[in-house]
């Protein structure tokens, strides 16, 4: 079935009448027992549900009540795989209504073995394919991926969202490299002590499941289960692959010749990110948040570790004493890195910035003097004259996404004195100002 007619299929009742008689003369879709049976992966094609969200195969749409407007995923580029994970193992109505309450449905599943490493490739233009629909035609979707191998797709409904980023310019342009972009001396200094003081406690190392390496990308504990990284740290798009962030460290630090983790290793849960990063890899929706467990003890990691709020960039939050921390591939394994004095340039919602940075330092926060978060480091754009280096900052769009996904994560509060410190005009006043903002700031 051509893919590419999926909106006039969608618009033309008639043609989607004609599909579904053709389906049901196929295969009777009232075959399937959801509750006893469930749906065996073997099942093929994908299917294109009415509501724009690709299915692995017809029997998940049925039991999940959606009408099937036609046979194929619904975007060529699909971020559907091309064959199921399949271990003989039905996938059962409570596996389908695992994240029923947030709106996510079962759609397809992957082999956990399959899962590759991040890699930089975020792409700051939209790749679109001329024969699909465009951006804006689509339905916004999130994808959240489990530890378990299984992909479930929510319809964003919220208008907010679905309009997210596509007001943001696409002129960035980037490139597959991990290069270290350390712009004249390279002036990152290791943070001591940053496992039990902010801004630096909820900075955490995310480690991938191959071999014994440690470290990939660096996140930020936002809520007390959930870490804010770059999209790329969690799904690859080169390779059409989720990664498996494995496990996750709040304020690893070295000592000696071996690395700390202070507050323990948790487990990953799930990821979610935007559906759309996973067709075109475009870099203003490169941010997802890693949901991981509790330890034995049943204690969060923002319990122990601490959390930073989020807070919308601003030009005068932008300062000399704004932070971009995290844990880069070109120093030995945890070492989380700073970097200070960085200049700035805030467009739209994007950061630019010229502090030094690596491979590692995906999802690196930057952070305010009053240790808000303000944005996310996701890459860099060759083009840029100078100050090259690229971060997601939050909008209102960014921020519904984002607090949807990680329910347990909370905005600053609105503090007009903290705003102002940077601006003060004598530096012993602004000096305490922050520091009296910084104390008080995060405390919960
Ligand atoms: C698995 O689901 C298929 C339908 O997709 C069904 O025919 C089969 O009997 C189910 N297997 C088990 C063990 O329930
Ligand atoms: C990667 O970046 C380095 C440093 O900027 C540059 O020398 C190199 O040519 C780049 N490689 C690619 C494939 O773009
Ligand atoms: C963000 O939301 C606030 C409050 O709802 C509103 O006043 C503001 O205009 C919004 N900003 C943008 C850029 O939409």
């Amino acid at each position: 079935m051509p893919s590419r007619t999926f909106l006039s299929l969608y618009s033309h009742s008639i043609l989607l009448l004609i599909l579904s008689l053709t389906l049901s003369s196929s295969q009777s879709s009232s075959s399937y027992d959801c509750e006893n049976e469930g749906c065996s992966w073997e099942t093929v094609p994908p299917v294109c549900g009415v509501n724009g969200v690709t299915y692995a195969n017809e029997c998940l749409a049925y039991c999940q009540n959606i009408e099937i407007a036609f046979i194929g995923p619904c975007s060529e580029s699909g971020s559907i795989a091309s064959t199921p994970y399949d271990d003989g193992i039905n996938a059962t109505i409570s596996i389908m209504q695992r994240f029923q309450k947030e709106n996510f449905m079962l759609t397809e599943r992957r082999n956990l073995a399959d899962l590759v490493l991040p890699e930089y490739n975020p792409t700051f233009h939209s790749e679109m394919r001329k024969d699909e629909i465009p951006l804006e035609q689509q339905p916004m979707l999130w994808s959240r991926f489990t530890s378990d191998g299984y992909v479930y797709t929510a319809v964003v409904t919220d208008e907010s969202n679905k309009r997210f980023l596509q007001e943001l310019p696409t002129n960035y342009e980037s490139h597959n490299n991990r290069s270290l972009i350390i712009i004249g001396a390279d002036t990152r200094k290791i943070v001591t002590n940053n496992h039990n003081r902010l801004p630096y406690s909820p900075i955490v190392e995310l480690d991938y499941g191959f071999g014994n390496s440690e470290g990939g990308c660096t996140g930020t504990l936002i809520g007390k289960s959930s870490v804010l990284t770059a999209a790329h740290c969690l799904y690859n798009f080169g390779r059409k692959e989720y990664t498996n962030p494995l496990r996750m460290a709040p304020g690893r630090y070295r000592q000696g010749t071996s690395t700390i983790e202070p507050h323990g290793l948790f487990g990953f849960r799930y990821s979610t990110i935007f559906s759309v990063y996973q067709t075109t890899g475009d870099g203003r929706y490169d941010l997802g948040v890693a949901t991981y467990n509790a330890d034995s003890q049943g204690r969060f990691p923002g319990q122990l570790a601490g959390t930073l709020c989020l807070t919308e960039a601003a030009t005068q939050k932008l300062t000399a004493e704004t932070i971009l921390a995290g844990y880069p591939m070109d120093f030995p394994d945890g070492n989380l890195v700073e970097s200070r004095g960085c200049k700035w340039r805030l467009e739209n919602g994007i950061i630019s910035h010229d502090c030094d940075t690596t491979g590692g330092q995906s999802g690196s926060p930057i952070v305010s003097s009053m240790s808000e978060m303000l944005g996310l480091h996701i890459g860099y754009d060759p083009n840029a004259p100078t100050i090259i280096n690229t971060a997601l900052g939050w909008n209102n769009a960014t921020y519904s996404s984002v607090y949807a996904w990680a329910p347990d994560a909370r905005s600053c509060p609105d503090r007009r004195f903290c705003s102002n410190c940077p601006v003060l005009e004598r530096s012993l006043m602004r000096a305490l100002c922050s520091l009296v903002c910084r104390v008080f700031g995060n405390a919960e």
